[in-house]
């Protein structure tokens, strides 16, 4: 709507200049004058409240939908199953969510309703460009295949480039958060190898930004000049008539007046359209997390918990492990042992539903894992692993993600079961933000704060991959003997180097060489 107004005033504009120099300035009559700048300072004002419209409504969408893609694309990304995850680098998945959804909204606010105002805005030109002199336009429309070429060629640039932007700023994503995560061991390597690492991603980076600035810039000054050279043999060839009295000078000079403001419209349109070019590799990397990677997805069975066993059946995930075959009784507490490598983690991920390929069968009870709703399953079942993920947020927090419900009495129990009291005698006790900008915490408390969130929640299943690994031993065995006594009827997994513990567990299970052996 408002991009029509716009338009029909901006067509509006050359009639008024027509009057003025046919019927002011050569028959000068000056109540057409003021009736001139009258209808101008109308026009004008019909063109601010149409630009404000159509800009204000178009602006708010775009972010609309940008904020809408960047909820879709984070749900995707955290619903993906785990080898689908392990699939790109950590920076591809955070420069989806963050960079790809931000470039999609620059490019696009350049796109869209500017296009639909300036094709209005040609259309009308072009209308009024045929009714002055349509002879002359006709050669005008001589200038629009060289207009096609250079927007084939420079868009094809354009495109490559913009796809190239994205893809190096999330290596270069990827290695910032890898330098940042690892911030003091950084600072013992070597570096000046370190800085030649980041400064050529860094390159790489700033080559494909200033390729597709270069692109869009040649492009500009080309159909710029392609202008300049038309324009020269309109002015000829219109002068010429002017001169053989064919056409008036009104007539004329208006028509170079609005051919200007149509060549300005085409140029917008071709801006426009180069930047949908830049756009389109944008979309594709968007569409491919949202479309070509699957989502986690379960069955419709509801898990309750173990009711007698679970029977793992010719389990192969490769090349970890191969037909593996064992069943484990409701409530057995199980020691999981074995080499580094052997395959302990890829187990638990397995028996924990975190890998979702796998062949052979997971029985819980009757039911295959993969036949459970994952939400009914998750809800039951306790994972924690080694590297344990604590947010930069506080303590309560912290617990909360496990049971938005428990109340202040049990978070207080959680923390002393899991050894991690230390936090009430900080000064903002649960309140305390832990991380950078708080209370800075070792790996040991960061282990115990989250194991609180096991005595938090009510698992059927639990299982632990090197959970209590940063603990000392003594705090080790009383962590792992107020997990038997507060889940004593719960099934238990539980990796561990410190073979030590294994005295507390009714079943070993021993991990290598691609199968698994119950040891009694
Ligand atoms: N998603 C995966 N795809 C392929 N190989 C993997 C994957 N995850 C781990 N591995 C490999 O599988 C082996 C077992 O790893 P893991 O289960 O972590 O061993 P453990 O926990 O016993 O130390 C290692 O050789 C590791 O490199
Ligand atoms: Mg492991």
């Amino acid at each position: 709507m408002g991009a029509i107004l716009e338009s029909v005033a901006y067509s509006g504009l050359s009639f008024v200049l027509k009057q003025l120099i046919d019927r002011v300035l050569i028959e000068k009559n000056f109540y057409l004058l003021k009736l001139s700048v009258l209808a101008l300072v109308g026009l004008g004002l019909l063109k601010q409240v149409g630009f404000l419209t159509s800009e204000l409504l178009y602006k708010y969408a775009i972010a609309k939908i940008s904020a809408t893609l960047r909820v879709k694309v984070y749900s995707k990304v955290v619903n993906l199953p785990l080898e689908e995850y392990q699939k790109l680098p950590l920076g591809e998945w955070v420069g989806r969510i963050t960079n790809d959804v931000r470039s999609f909204k620059d490019y696009s606010e350049g796109f869209g309703i500017k296009v639909f105002r300036e094709l209005f805005t040609a259309l009308f030109l072009t209308a009024v460009l045929i009714y002055f002199d349509w002879k002359l336009f006709l050669l005008f429309l001589l200038v629009t295949p060289f207009l096609l070429g250079a927007f084939k060629f420079f868009g094809a640039k354009r495109k490559k480039y913009s796809r190239m932007y994205q893809e190096k700023f999330a290596l270069f994503l990827n290695f910032i958060s890898n330098l940042l995560e690892n911030f003091e061991n950084v600072k013992f390597l070597k570096r000046g190898f370190v800085n030649f690492l980041t400064k050529e991603k860094v390159l790489k980076l700033f080559k494909a930004e200033y390729k597709l600035t270069l692109y869009s810039a040649t492009y500009l000054s080309v159909i710029e000049l392609l202008g300049y050279l038309f324009a020269g043999v309109i002015i000829l060839y219109g002068g010429y008539r002017v001169i053989s009295e064919e056409v008036s000078a009104g007539t004329f000079v208006a028509f170079i007046g609005t051919l200007f403001l149509l060549y300005n419209s085409l140029q917008a349109i071709q801006r426009t359209a180069i930047n949908y070019r830049a756009l389109q590799p944008v979309i594709e990397r968007l569409r491919e997390v949202l479309e070509k990677f699957p989502s986690e997805r379960g069955g419709k069975a509801r898990f309750g918990g173990l009711k007698t066993s679970l029977t793992v059946r010719n389990l192969t995930f490769k090349p970890i492990l191969e037909k593996v075959s064992f069943k484990i009784p409701k409530g057995a507490k199980v020691f999981v042992k074995g080499p580094s490598g052997g395959g302990k983690s890829t187990l638990l991920k397995l028996l924990a539903g975190l890998y979702r390929s796998y062949e052979g069968e997971i029985l819980y009870d009757q039911v295959e894992l993969r036949d459970f709703s994952i939400k009914s399953f998750r809800s039951k079942v306790f994972y924690l692993s080694q590297n344990s993920a604590i947010f930069n947020d506080t303590v309560r927090n912290n617990l909360l993600v496990a049971n938005p419900n428990a109340t202040e009495k049990e978070l207080i129990l959680a923390l002393k079961l899991a050894r991690a009291e230390f936090v009430l005698s900080l000064p903002k006790g649960l309140d305390t933000v832990v991380g950078g900008g708080g209370v800075q915490i070792s790996g040991g408390q960061k282990q115990r704060i989250a194991l609180a969130r096991l005595f938090v929640t009510n698992p059927e299943v639990i299982f632990l991959d090197e959970a209590t690994s940063a603990l000392d031993f003594p705090t080790e065995i009383e962590v792992l003997k107020n997990i038997l006594k507060f889940h004593r009827e719960k099934t238990l997994f539980f990796v561990s180097h410190r073979w030590e513990l294994a005295k507390y567990f009714n079943l070993v299970l021993e991990v290598k060489e691609k199968t698994v052996r119950v040891l009694a």
